[in-house]
Formats: C-alpha cells, structure tokens, sequence
C-alpha cells in the first residue's frame, strides 16, 4: 500500500499538487483530464521529482526526506513516451538494459531476458527492431526492462495511450495478469481505458482530489442522476438544447441519448450509470 498523505507541489508558483491525500493498493486507477497532475504525482512517487511537503509511505515505510522522495528499487516507473535504442532487437535493447541493471554474467542475464520476453508475451518478436514493433509491442518492451529490477510496484502513465483496440484489450490482459503479483498504479485521462482494469481508482483534477474509491463507487455517485431518453433526429436538438447530454448512441433509426439531471425527467427512463457517469458527476462543477 502506497499512502500518500497531504502532498503539496508547486512549479513556477503555479500549484500543481494541492494537499494530495491517497491510499493507493491493488490495480489502482489514477484519472482526470490533461493538466490535472497525474505524471507528476507519479514522478514524485517514483522520485523523480521533489515534492513541497507532505507524506509517503510504501509498506507502512517512510520515504520522505526534505523535499525528496527516496529512492525506492521496489518501484518501476514507465515513462508516457518509454523509447530506447530504436535501431537494436527488443531482445539487445533489454540485455543492455540488465547489464546497466548489474547482470553482469552472461548466461544469467539471457535467462533473465528470456524470463521477463515470456512475461510480457513477446516471444516470437524479440528479435524486431524497436523502431518496427507497434507502438501495445513497445509498451511491453518497457515493462519487460522494468520486471528485470524485479519491482513489486509498478507505475504506469498513460499506458494505453496511442493504443488501437486490439493491443488495448491485450495490454488490459497483460495489466491483469501482472497485478496477481504486483501493485500496479496506472493514470489515463480515458475513463474506459482502466474501467475493467482497476481494484480501486482516484479521480484527480487541477491538481486536486475529488474522489477515490472503488470502480462501483464511483459509478454510484452517478446513481439516479443518469436518465434515457429515446428520440428522433428531430427531437435530439431540442433535447441537445435543454439538458446536459452525457452520450448519445444510435442504432438504424433509433438514437439514444443519455443526460444527466438531479430531476425526474418524465418522458426519459432512468438508468444505470457507468463509470464514466460517476466519473462526470465528479469532475463536473468543478471547471470554475
Ligand atoms: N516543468 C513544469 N513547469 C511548470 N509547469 C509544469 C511543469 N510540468 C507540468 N506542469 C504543469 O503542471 C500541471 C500538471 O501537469 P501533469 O502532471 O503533466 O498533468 P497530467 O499528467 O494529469 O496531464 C499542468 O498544468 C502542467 O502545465
Ligand atoms: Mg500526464
């Protein structure tokens, strides 16, 4: 368990980080808009960067000294824009790695790439360029890299950015399968990219903390605000016009539209909300 108690980072004077305070364990899902603080508060976790003030603990262990996070060899960190080496093999990008990592003998270090290809599921690929491998192949390079230090948290930002569908949903396999045995913090500003993925998430925004919680109670700060109503293509501006639409789907000829309203809305039916709905009700008001 990650505890982060009342963090405070300014840059330039601006707040970035204001009296952030989170408990963070399992797959945790770290959300909010652009700009909200997420890389930042991961860099300070992973001590790449200073913090103001406030409290880190990790295992009930205190890792702030001064305005620095102590560097911790549990934590993993993966950039937004992880690239190396783009003209070697997977497999030489990741043996550097291990030497610079302090394998130092050989046959140990191509078990220990070999373990970690197998880890990540990119057998039959290790011996493509970086530069040629899709962009789902690349993320799975750098986690590879990261398990060599053998990490028992992992922080990932933004990792599904950029993603198609198909690495997305694989990468959602391999996140899962890695959180049997790690505790796994993961930011995005897509709501539906960490929905299946997480065990507890943190809603983040201008830098401050407007929820944290699990998945279905994020969803239930939505409950009986979301409404449905059936229309026209005609009857769709109207209601465009009138109420706070959330998503609209449509099949043939028949639109949906989703709003939401803390009023029963008549000719509407009301709905589950997702998670995406919690999410809306949180961060909603919060523009000023
Ligand atoms: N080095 C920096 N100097 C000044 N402001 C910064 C710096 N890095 C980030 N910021 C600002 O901090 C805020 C949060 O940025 P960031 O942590 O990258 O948010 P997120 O990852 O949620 O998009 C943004 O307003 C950004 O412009
Ligand atoms: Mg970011």
């Amino acid at each position: 368990m990650i505890q982060l108690s009342n963090i405070n980072k300014q840059m330039k004077k601006h707040p970035i980080l204001t009296d952030v305070s989170l408990n963070m364990e399992g797959i945790y899902g770290l959300i909010g808009p652009n700009g909200a603080g997420k890389t930042t508060l991961m860099k300070i976790i992973s001590s790449l960067i200073s913090l103001d003030s406030g409290g880190l603990t990790i295992y009930g262990e205190d890792y702030v000294k001064g305005k620095y996070v102590k560097q911790n060899k549990r934590i993993g960190y993966l950039p937004q824009d992880f690239m190396v080496y783009p003209n070697i093999s997977a497999e030489e990008a990741l043996d550097h790695i291990a030497m610079l990592k302090g394998v130092m003998d050989k046959r140990e270090r191509r078990d220990t790439v070999n373990q970690v290809i197998n880890e990540v599921n990119l057998q039959g690929h290790q011996n493509k360029k970086m530069i040629e491998l899709s962009g789902g192949m690349r993320k799975r390079v750098g986690i590879a890299q990261l398990l060599i230090g053998k990490p028992s948290i992992l922080v990932f930002d933004e990792p599904t950015a950029g993603l198609d569908i198909e690495e997305r949903i694989r990468f959602r396999n391999l996140l899962k399968n890695l959180g049997a045995n790690h505790t796994i913090i993961i930011s995005s500003h897509i709501v539906e990219d960490i929905e299946f993925l997480s065990t507890k998430v943190g809603v983040l925004k201008k830098g401050k903390v407007l929820f944290e919680g699990t998945p279905a109670e994020l969803k239930a700060q939505a409950a009986g605000y979301v409404w449905e109503y059936d229309a026209t293509v005609e009857e769709l501006d109207e209601i465009m016009n009138h109420k706070e639409v959330v998503q609209i789907t449509e099949e043939e000829t028949k639109i949906s539209v989703r709003v939401f309203s803390n009023h029963e809305e008549k000719e509407a039916k009301s709905v589950p909300p997702r998670l995406i709905d919690g999410y809306l009700a949180v961060v909603k008001g919060e523009d000023e």
